[in-house]
């Protein structure tokens, strides 16, 4: 298959650090084998002496397979044959097989015993220990402390259950952190972070601003009214912009209190639908119009809470690994703790250094903090070669954090190299474009092809995107110090 300029660039540039930022089916991963071919084929690296990272086991074996036949139909030199006898063994792998192989070949240096650095988890002993280990935290906290925690939950509608699932969630992204345990006790003692306190505003924001459209449509029904409604709530506006709480509570308030009501009849036309919503919206504003000093005072309480969720969770996360310890297995965040604790130790990662010549890491756009700093520990200054698609990590899945690939793509020195594929071999015309509108609106971008560009998907991923992710964010401490939805809602 002929390849394009672009991506011939991608698969024969060398002494780089290199990343492909294409969308998908734009040809990252065939990029990507046809350069571990050609490093093996032309190059004359041995096999193991590349590092390729995918982030599941069937591509990994697909990897290899594609690998594979390639050599079987190269002339039978003995290197080719050694390196086919390589490639059993290659490393070939998702980060986590490779976190496993650092974790079997060093386990005397966490330390650990042999048999639990080849003991992985299975779901159900994994599920069983965190439980176990979870109840056991809830036992050693303060009583007091809980019993209030629980009764925060349950003022919000939430159970017991809400509490676990939430701890889950809270170590599930502290884990994904280089480290877990500074991460948490980081959250601790604010009344909320600043992304909560910026959803705060954001969400007023909203819900004026949804009000200023309403008006728009309506100045053709009454000009003067609605102008004189539009220039109020933007004023408004700007103390949210300002983010200045009180103008903006005694500002909206002046707004109520003195413009006139919207009516359903306006000149004997039924504005009934226009009404509703905007009545609707302006009750959910006075719903939690408090004052400033409630609202402080409301954050404050929170503290205490979010103190004490986060013991917990420190707790569990600490009799959770005893367990494991005690139970001889490890499972998979261990694996990349672990190997992150190895590659730290200078000998280890000097041998590793030493050993790869080249790495390649597919689906960049998903590696979470953990797992980069992971690969940073053992990366040359110019051997790494990444593939993603930035537009797929909007989703905070697995914990991927967007600013990692954003970083690599502003980073413009003479060991770095970013390159855009922007043909897709996949989908057909109207699929593209249906992707490109789809994440155009996400990001509130215009999307056009000369701006496919990663670089302005990264500024547009900046303004409308963090906010998609911060509403399906997982962390739990936003649903506790937001209050679970609606600034200000009050609790015993
Ligand atoms: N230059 C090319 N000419 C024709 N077909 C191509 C070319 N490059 C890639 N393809 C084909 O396009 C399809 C998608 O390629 P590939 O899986 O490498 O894309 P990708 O960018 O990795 O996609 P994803 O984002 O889903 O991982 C494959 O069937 C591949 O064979
Ligand atoms: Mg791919």
């Amino acid at each position: 298959m002929p390849f394009s300029k672009a991506q011939q660039q991608a698969i024969d540039l060398r002494n780089k650090n290199i990343l492909v930022s294409a969308s998908a089916g734009s040809g990252k991963t065939s990029v990507l084998v046809e350069r571990l071919c050609k490093l093996v084929l032309v190059d004359k690296i041995s096999i193991d002496r590349i590092l390729a990272m995918t982030f599941t086991e069937d591509a990994a074996n697909e990897m290899k397979d594609r690998l594979k036949k390639r050599l079987q139909a190269e002339t039978q030199t003995d290197y080719i044959q050694s390196q086919l006898a390589l490639l059993e063994t290659a490393s070939i792998c998702t980060i986590d097989g490779f976190c496993l192989s650092i974790v079997k070949n060093y386990y005397y240096k966490i330390p650990i015993s042999y048999k639990m650095s080849k003991s992985v988890a299975s779901s159900a002993q994994a599920n069983k220990a965190f439980l176990d280990a979870y109840n056991e935290a809830c036992n050693s906290i303060n009583t007091n402390d809980f019993v209030k925690l629980k009764l925060f939950f349950s003022s919000l509608g939430k159970t017991e259950d809400d509490i676990l699932s939430n701890i889950r969630d809270l170590i599930n992204v502290a884990m994904s952190k280089p480290d877990s345990n500074e991460w948490i006790r980081s959250l601790m003692n604010k009344p909320c972070s600043e992304k909560t306190f910026n959803w705060f505003f954001q969400y007023f924001i909203e819900q004026i601003e949804s009000m200023i459209e309403i008006c728009k449509n309506m100045k053709e029904a009454d000009e003067q009214l609605f102008s004189l409604k539009e220039e109020n709530l933007n004023t408004c506006l700007d103390f949210l912009y300002k983010k200045d709480y009180a103008f903006f509570k005694k500002q909206f308030e002046i707004y109520f209190n003195n413009t006139p009501g919207f009516k359903k009849t306006i000149n004997k036309v039924s504005y009934e639908k226009e009404q509703g919503e905007f009545k609707k919206i302006e009750g959910n504003i006075l719903n939690v119009l408090y004052e400033k000093e409630e609202y402080d005072q409301d954050l404050n309480n929170n503290i205490e809470r979010i103190n004490t969720f986060c013991t917990l969770s420190l707790l569990t996360m600490d009799i959770f690994a005893k367990k494991k310890k005690e139970m001889e297995i490890i499972d998979f965040t261990d694996m990349e703790h672990f190997a992150y604790k190895l590659l730290k130790q200078p000998m280890i990662q000097e041998e590793v250094r030493n050993k790869y010549q080249m790495i390649l890491v597919d689906e960049f756009q998903d590696t979470n903090e953990l797992q980069e700093n992971i690969i940073q520990c053992f990366a040359r200054k110019d051997n790494v070669f990444r593939v993603g698609d930035i537009k797929q990590s909007i989703y905070g899945f697995r914990q991927a954090r967007p600013e990692i690939m954003q970083g690599h793509m502003d980073k413009e020195d003479e060991n770095s190299c970013l390159i855009v594929l922007d043909e897709n071999y996949r989908s057909n015309q109207s699929i593209v474009e249906f992707n490109n509108e789809f994440y155009d609106h996400i990001m509130n971008t215009t999307f056009t092809r000369e701006k496919l560009s990663p670089r302005r998907y990264c500024q547009s991923w900046n303004s409308q995107a963090k906010r998609c992710r911060a509403a399906s964010c997982p962390f739990s401490l936003y649903r506790i110090s937001k209050l679970d939805g609606k600034p200000g809602r009050k609790f015993q």
